[in-house]
């Protein structure tokens, strides 16, 4: 069965593909590599993949791809993904994440595909107060360019299995963490800051809520579902794992010894949802699968992980400096 995965030099993609080599895929890979790809994500499986630098919105460079690798079933995690990106410039995600859809979705279209997951996210949804849940059927009601340009990634899947038949089906993570997140998301960001006894930027009061998923639960909950999975339909992956952000902020200090005096709260993220929550009956129930990683397993396993790798955190916080200033106003 050969696998074409987009975006697999990236935080999920390349869980996903490590774990597709494991179960014997004959993989191939596409991506960009922007400043979020990193073919190092990759040295442990560089040998048993194929592997395309290509953008896909280049549709021509995207269809010769498709002819040439014939692949069965395409997973989609290519994306501009950082909230706080899409807020100081929108037009990359625009780009890559609703143009690039559509290409992806025309390959497939033309050249046969057997199931195309398209991976959405939570986000899509818009928020929640402190109660309630959103459900596969739940209207979609983005706030941020990010899960804006995603909702129209997700309804253009819908679309083209309703119109011509693609065998899509659309998956909706929450929020995950693990090993080789880039460090401009929360969870990497926190560890490192602590590591340096830097103030740590915690947005707003740190009450807003997100439902933290492993990265190596979301990449085998994508496994059982093009096992199981049923094209045309809608999967939230989540873990049932909420948090409020301070919470997050907290146990890492406390697995690394640091004094909470330095959580600095900085000016809220414009248009910040203030949580989300999925329900995940219909996975459990139509599929089999739960998430297996509790917060707390999970939260020291990432703190080790980044201990184990500061060689590649560090080479990426050269990069990341400029941006940190402007995001955060350091
Ligand atoms: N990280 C999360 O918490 C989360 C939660 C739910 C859904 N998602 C979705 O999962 C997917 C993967 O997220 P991630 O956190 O691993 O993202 P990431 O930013 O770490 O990786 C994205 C990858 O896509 C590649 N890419 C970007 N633009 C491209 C283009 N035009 N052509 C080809 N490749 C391109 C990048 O080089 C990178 O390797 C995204 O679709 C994201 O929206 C993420």
């Amino acid at each position: 069965m050969k696998i074409l995965v987009t975006g697999g030099a990236g935080f999920i993609g390349s869980e996903f593909v490590r774990q597709a080599v494991k179960r014997g895929f004959n993989t191939v890979v596409v991506d960009k590599l922007t400043y979020a790809g990193d073919l190092e994500r990759l040295k442990t499986v560089e040998n048993k993949i194929t592997f395309y630098k290509a953008d896909i919105t280049n549709k021509e460079f995207i269809n010769w791809i498709f002819k040439k690798e014939t692949p069965d079933i395409v997973v989609h995690w290519a994306a501009e993904s950082h909230v706080d990106r899409s807020i100081l410039d929108a037009s990359p995600f625009i780009e890559t994440n609703v143009k690039g859809t559509q290409v992806l979705l025309d390959a497939a279209k033309d050249n046969k595909i057997s199931l195309f997951i398209n991976v959405a996210t939570d986000e899509v949804y818009g928020e929640l107060g402190k109660e309630g849940q959103f459900f596969e059927n739940t209207p979609l009601n983005p706030n941020s360019p990010y899960s804006a340009s995603k909702a129209a990634a997700d309804m253009l899947g819908r679309a083209y299995y309703r119109t011509y038949g693609l065998p899509v089906i659309t998956i909706r993570p929450s929020n995950n963490y693990g090993y080789w997140q880039y460090p401009e998301k929360l969870i990497p960001v926190v560890i490192l800051k602590a590591l340096n006894n830097e103030p740590i930027p915690v947005y707003g009061t740190g009450e807003n809520v997100r439902e933290w998923l492993f990265v190596s639960d979301c990449a085998e909950a994508v496994f059982e579902i093009i096992e199981k999975g049923k094209p045309g339909e809608i999967y939230n992956i989540g873990s049932g794992e909420e948090r409020k952000n301070i919470e997050v902020v907290k146990a890492i200090l406390s697995i690394l010894d640091k004094p909470e005096s330095l959580i600095t709260f900085v000016k809220d993220r414009p248009g910040h949802d203030f949580r989300y929550s999925l329900n995940t009956e219909k996975i459990e129930r139509e599929i089999g699968w739960k998430a297996k990683t509790k917060f707390e397993e999970g939260i020291e396993e990432t703190v080790k992980w980044y201990l184990d790798n500061m060689d590649w955190v560090n080479r990426k916080v050269e990069t990341l400096k400029e941006y940190w200033k402007k995001v955060y106003r350091e």
